[in-house]
């Protein structure tokens, strides 16, 4: 949706995947879908480097509605878990810089039961968020059919834009349809969403990320032409810092998510993070790949049978990431090839190596060269061109 926003993919935290539906605030305070959640979650973007570094939506998810709506026909938070009400918490949240995210959904009820948006609620919730001073609005789709999501999403769409408050508007629409043409059309979706979620929800396993990445490899034909600035498809939330992923397959989900022009929208606890996790997450060098201004979504290139598969991506500047990933399960693989085999031009390249941090400068597209890839694990480069006087710059980062 070309509007302004989301000119690179939105990063963020969202509750879903780490928090769900626990509305368990007598037991669980800490954890229960609550005002004082996202405060906390607010806290730590705003005060341990997120926002800096691009992470600026903070998103509820589903479960923060009571079960009916009031009066006047609006949707109201749960006043026993949100007694300052939605509008007080993205006060809260602008006032640390960063946007606020809702949930709602096309269709008689939320996946989880609460109380849905069917279309002639459309135009009164689109009203209810902008009066609250929401950023972002996640609609998803159960609980309708595909007649119904056809008017719906468009519709949604519309009335956002009728607000006159700037929102992302993510779709959830495709991921009910199959995620591929002709059941869905990605030219309209790019028309009236900033983002759209294409495939399964993503669980906290190695199994699950696994999955999505073969997905949208599998299916890249039809989606990575999709995706540009304002217009992005969402393989679901970052998993990296929770429980399923060794430090390896974290990176694996960081480079391919950055590759893949994916929105970088964590969901975990913030609060509480493993510090190899958050060095993966705040990797300056993966983010302004996945952040490049020409968005343009990475590729597949090379499917091995050893089990690595090759992805790239270009950048602004003749700059390009190089992805090797591993599907093994047994060492670290030592992989040969050199860059005219990935369809580099004639040329020595500089390559940074972004989870090492070396540098190597000189790398001629016809000279062969090896990386080790351990299982389940990448190598991510950021390759530059050279010139044949620039061999001893010292700074190869990339700057934003
Ligand atoms: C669906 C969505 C998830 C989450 C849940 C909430 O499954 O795909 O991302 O929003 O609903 O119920």
């Amino acid at each position: 949706l070309d509007n302004g926003l989301a000119g690179t993919p939105p990063m963020g935290w969202m509750a879903w995947e780490r928090f769900r539906c626990n509305t368990d605030c007598i037991d669980d305070l800490q954890n229960c879908i609550s005002e004082a959640l996202f405060r906390d979650m607010a806290d730590r973007l705003s005060e341990d480097g997120w926002r800096e570094l691009g992470y600026e939506y903070l998103i509820i998810d589903d479960c923060w509605m009571l079960d009916q709506r009031d009066k006047e026909g609006r949707l109201q938070p749960d006043p026993s878990r949100f007694p300052g009400g939605i509008a007080k918490l993205a006060r809260y949240v602008h006032d640390r810089g960063l946007k606020l995210g809702i949930y709602a959904d096309m269709g008689s009820h939320t996946c989880m039961g609460f109380p849905g948006t069917p279309l002639h609620k459309i135009q009164i919730d689109a009203q209810t968020f902008a009066s609250w001073g929401v950023d972002y609005l996640k609609f998803d789709g159960c609980y309708s059919n595909p007649v119904e999501q056809m008017l719906g999403y468009p519709m949604m769409s519309a009335a956002l834009n009728d607000t006159g408050r700037p929102m992302v508007y993510s779709c959830s629409w495709p991921a009910y349809l199959g995620g591929l043409p002709p059941n869905v059309n990605y030219s309209l979706l790019g028309e009236i969403c900033h983002l759209w979620r294409n495939y399964d929800d993503i669980e906290d396993s190695w199994d699950s990320v696994q999955d999505i990445i073969q997905w949208f490899s599998d299916n890249q034909d039809d989606l990575q032409p999709a995706a540009g600035p304002g217009r992005w498809n969402d393989p679901d939330m970052l998993i990296i810092g929770n429980f399923g992923l060794s430090v390896d397959q974290a990176r694996s989900q960081m480079a391919l998510w950055a590759v893949m022009a994916s929105p970088l929208i964590m969901s975990n606890d913030l609060r509480n993070l493993d510090p190899n996790m958050r060095a993966i997450l705040q990797n300056k060098v993966a983010i302004s790949i996945n952040q490049d201004p020409m968005g343009v979504q990475g590729r597949r290139l090379l499917q091995k049978k050893s089990g690595i598969d090759v992805y790239w991506r270009p950048l602004s500047n003749s700059c390009s990431a190089l992805v090797f990933l591993s599907r093994r399960t047994d060492m670290p693989y030592l992989y040969h090839t050199y860059l005219s085999k990935l369809n580099y031009e004639a040329g020595s390249y500089q390559v940074y190596d972004v989870f090492s941090g070396s540098t190597r400068t000189g790398l001629n597209s016809t000279s062969k060269f090896s990386v080790s890839i351990n299982p389940s694990g990448v190598v991510m480069w950021y390759v530059s061109p050279e010139e044949p006087s620039s061999q001893t710059r010292s700074d190869p980062a990339p700057h934003r």
